[in-house]
Parts: C-alpha cells; sequence; structure tokens
C-alpha cells in the first residue's frame, strides 16, 4: 500500500514511518523538517508546509492511507503562550488535509487529536474520573490547541458523513519515549523531568511545575504506535481515546525518573508554572471493547529508556 504521514519529521511520525515500513507499505514521509535525531526510514520525503492547500495535495496525490499527524504543539508551556498562531496554523493543515484526502481518493484518513479536547470542568480534581470520549461535548476544551483539535475532529465526521471519507479520530493521552523533543520549550513532561534528572548530580534539586500532585497518564511510544495501528485497521470512525489508564502524580512520574537513573533528588515546585487541568486519565473502555487490546507498558518500563535515550543525547551534545 501507498501510505503518507504527515508529521513524520516528528516524535510519533517517525516511529510511525519505521512501523509502516517494516509492515512492508511504500511510505511517504511529509514535514516541514526531517527528524532530529535520526534519518527517516520513508521511501520519499517531501519537505513542505501543510498550511498551503497544494502542498496537501502533494502529500496526498497517489496515497491510499493518510496519518495526520503535522501540527503545531508542545508541551504546556508551549502550548499556553502560543494560542493565536498554533491554532491558525493547525486549523489550516487540518482544513486543507482534509479536502486535499477527499480530491486525491484516498481510501482511508487516520486524524490525531488530544485528549486536551476534554472540558475543563470534569478535571479539576487531582483524583479525576477517567474520561469518556462522548464526554467531550459539552465543551470546554483546552484554550487554542485543544479547541482547534475539537473542531478539527468534528470536521473529520462531517466529511466522513458528507463525502463518504473512510475517517478514523484518535485522541492521545500523553505520549512518551525515546526520539520526542527533550528541551528547547516543545518537549512535555516526561522528557522535560528526565532531562533535568539527567542534568542534576546525585543528591541534587530539580524544579518541577506546579505542587507536583496534579496527576496524568502516560502512554509509551511502542503501545501507541500499535494502537493507531489496530485502530487504522479497525473501521471504527468516532473518536478514540488512545492511552494508558495508569493514574500517576507528577511526583510519581519524577520518582520513575530518579528510579531509572538511580538518583535521589529533592524538588523545588514553582507554582507560578502553567500545569494545565488539575487531573486526567483516559477510560480505555471503548478501546479495549473494540480492539481486545489497550496500552501494556507501565510508566515504570517505558520511563527507563525514555530516561536512557535522553542522558545519553545530553553527553553527546554537550561540549
Ligand atoms: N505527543 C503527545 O503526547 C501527543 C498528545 C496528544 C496529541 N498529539 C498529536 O499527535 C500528533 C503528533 O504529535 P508529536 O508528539 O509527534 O508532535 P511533534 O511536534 O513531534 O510532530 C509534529 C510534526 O508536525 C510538523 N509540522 C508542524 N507544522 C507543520 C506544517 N505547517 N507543515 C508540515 N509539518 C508541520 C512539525 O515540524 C513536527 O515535526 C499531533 O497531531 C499532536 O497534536 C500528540
Amino acid at each position: 500500500m501507498n501510505v503518507v504521514v504527515t508529521g513524520a519529521g516528528g516524535f510519533i511520525g517517525h516511529h510511525l514511518v519505521n512501523r509502516l515500513k517494516a509492515e512492508g507499505h511504500h511510505v511517504r514521509g511529509v514535514d516541514l523538517k526531517r527528524p532530529e535525531f535520526a534519518p527517516s526510514a520513508a521511501d520519499e520525503f517531501q519537505i513542505a508546509d501543510l498550511r498551503h492547500f497544494e502542498s496537501c495535495l502533494r502529500a496526498t496525490e497517489g496515497m491510499d492511507d493518510v496519518y495526520q499527524l503535522a501540527a503545531d504543539m508542545g508541551g504546556i508551556g508551549y502550548i499556553s503562550a502560543n494560542h493565536a498562531f498554533l491554532t491558525r496554523n493547525n486549523t489550516l493543515i487540518n482544513s486543507h488535509m482534509l479536502e486535499a484526502a477527499r480530491l486525491s481518493r484516498v481510501r482511508r484518513y487516520l486524524y490525531t487529536s488530544s485528549a486536551c479536547v476534554y472540558p475543563s470542568f470534569l478535571q479539576n480534581g487531582a483524583d479525576v474520573t477517567p474520561l469518556r470520549e462522548t464526554e467531550a461535548v459539552p465543551a470546554d476544551p483546552e484554550k487554542g490547541y485543544g479547541w482547534e483539535k475539537l473542531f478539527a475532529e468534528q470536521l473529520t465526521g462531517y466529511y466522513h458523513e458528507e463525502c463518504g471519507l473512510d475517517v478514523r479520530i484518535v485522541r492521545f493521552h500523553n505520549i512518551y519515549g525515546p526520539l520526542g523533543a527533550y528541551d528547547g520549550g516543545r518537549e512535555k513532561a516526561p522528557a522535560a523531568i528526565c532531562r533535568k534528572v539527567a542534568l542534576a548530580p546525585d543528591g541534587g534539586c530539580i524544579e518541577v511545575w506546579g505542587d507536583g500532585l496534579q496527576t496524568r497518564s502516560f502512554c509509551y511510544i511502542e503501545d501507541c504506535i500499535e494502537g493507531i495501528r489496530r485502530i487504522m485497521e479497525s473501521g471504527y470512525a468516532r473518536p478514540i481515546n488512545l492511552g494508558r489508564d495508569e493514574l500517576v502524580t507528577v511526583n510519581q512520574l519524577v520518582d520513575a525518573a530518579c528510579a531509572a537513573a538511580g538518583k535521589e533528588l529533592t524538588r523545588r515546585h514553582d507554582l507560578t508554572r502553567p500545569q494545565g487541568v488539575r487531573g486526567r486519565n483516559s477510560d480505555n473502555s471503548v478501546l479495549a471493547d473494540l480492539l481486545g487490546w489497550q496500552p501494556e507498558t507501565a510508566l515504570c518500563e517505558g520511563i527507563q529508556p525514555t530516561y536512557d535515550w535522553i542522558a545519553a543525547e545530553l553527553v553527546s551534545a554537550s561540549p
């Protein structure tokens, strides 16, 4: 099959290209940039700005399947500080990619959404009830990034209902693992914590955003890729969660990174930094019923290769 992965220069897209190549597909990668940490395995790689419709047409031309992972995104610090341009950029990418996929008569289209679509009023406590797919509306998602994701989900659904596009809509919950951004502002909490732990001397102190009692679930990249492929093959066209349902505090995330490093560190909590919602977890009932499978890798297992990779990167990057 001819498959295009947009966002193939990014974290999840790069891993997905590897998987699709291993399955024997002809893979086209498209992104503003090539992957930073390892060469892409894609058969062809288009450097393109998908905010432009012509780039989306070139990306989808001759393709059977589309995996739409291109997005202007980053950790909570980045998405909280860039509402206007991030929302505009992602609206353009998603609107143009859907129309290009329709015109190119692709067979299937997978859109990568986010747990940021869920309403903040369901996430005010650390002991949060896992979020079910049907709870995204009535809406009060994350400002900017989350509103755009919810809009793009709806738009993807309209292309399914009115144009017959065979779609998948996958809501990721905090994906982490090797080959993801670990500094520069676009990194997510697991990578940022691993970087801070790696840079601190044993017995030292690291800064943690918030009081550390905010909760999340974290899904390892290998489970994410397995889930993407299974969902694509499932035929399920409605939004579906893809995450772990192991709820941990940010303090427990720090504990896991310290254990991976073999270090004992103290924490300085910075309450002035953005923290996102108080608590968030994935309800995996639909996923488990549909696939007979759900993400399996515990945080303590997945954080070790993530930490090892970031620590090695920091060593090789140091003068
Ligand atoms: N990583 C997570 O925890 C997570 C959680 C929820 C949703 N998602 C979604 O999953 C998808 C992939 O995320 P990721 O973690 O790999 O992010 P990433 O930032 O590593 O990858 C996104 C890629 O999109 C590319 N891109 C941005 N603007 C573009 C443009 N105008 N034209 C072409 N390419 C462009 C970037 O260069 C980047 O390589 C995104 O849709 C993201 O919103 C990720």
